[in-house]
């Protein structure tokens, strides 16, 4: 490992926001916050621009990045220190056990800030706005938390469109080319290390706003994955 990753990873130990696979935290996060304020995820956080920008924005709501990756999560962390924001924490986990962190309805909403759009049809399952993922926040977020996806991908938004068609989740907004709107909003304004790098060409950012039904999610995962093959087959010439 690079050093600076090693020294990332070191003094992320040391730092009173960031939880790193914590034991029994779940039903806690008020004992943590000190307060009884709504609990807001940026799943994928990477380095935590929407944790420590909606943190600033929000101070009566706590706010808590989430990712694998310690060295990245090291310069939210870092920011949110040095700027005081104790409504701010960062948690270190997979977000495959991101329900055993929390109780049920302890989130209030969710962003999944320009997750890895896993191109290939194969991995699928992997994208974060995949059934598999969404049952998984169903056991966590508030009745009619809302969940936002902010994506460059054009696959990754056709195929959470697709999810949304085929499980009928109700859209509360859309956007296909957010800075394109005179009046957009100070929460879509915030722009995060990899929207910055334009990986998919497209210099157009994505946006998703949509929440989850009450009752479990109808099992349509072999339909989703036939589709999936189908829409996203490579057109041969
Ligand atoms: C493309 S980066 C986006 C980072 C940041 N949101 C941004 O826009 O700059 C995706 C991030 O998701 C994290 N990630 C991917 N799969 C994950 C998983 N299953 N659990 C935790 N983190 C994951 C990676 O470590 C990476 O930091």
């Amino acid at each position: 490992m690079a050093q600076k990753k090693i020294q990332r990873f070191e003094a992320i130990n040391s730092f009173a926001n960031v939880l790193q696979y914590p034991e029994g935290i779940s039903g806690k996060w008020k004992d943590f916050f000190k307060n009884e304020n709504p609990i807001n995820l940026e799943l994928a956080c990477g380095k935590g621009e929407y944790t420590v920008g909606l943190s600033g924005l929000y101070p009566e709501r706590n706010f808590i990045g989430v990712d694998l990756k310690g060295n990245r999560l090291y310069i939210g962390a870092l920011k949110c220190l040095k700027n005081n924001q104790q409504n701010a924490a960062f948690l270190r986990i997979q977000i495959d056990k991101i329900n055993e962190y929390f109780f049920p309805a302890e989130v209030a909403e969710i962003w999944i800030t320009f997750p890895d759009p896993q191109l290939r049809t194969s991995r699928a399952k992997k994208r974060l706005t995949h059934p598999r993922f969404l049952r998984l926040y169903q056991k966590i977020l508030k009745s009619h938390g809302l969940i936002h996806l902010k994506t460059d991908s054009p696959v990754l938004f056709r195929f959470t469109k697709l999810v949304i068609e085929l499980y009928q989740l109700p859209v509360h907004a859309y956007s296909e080319d957010v800075y394109g709107d005179p009046e957009i909003s100070r929460e879509l304004s915030i722009r995060t290390h990899y929207e910055g790098l334009d990986i998919a060409g497209t210099r157009k950012t994505l946006y998703l706003q949509f929440s989850l039904p009450e009752s479990p999610l109808p099992d349509h995962d072999a339909q989703l994955q036939e589709l999936v093959k189908e829409i996203e087959k490579p057109i041969l010439v």
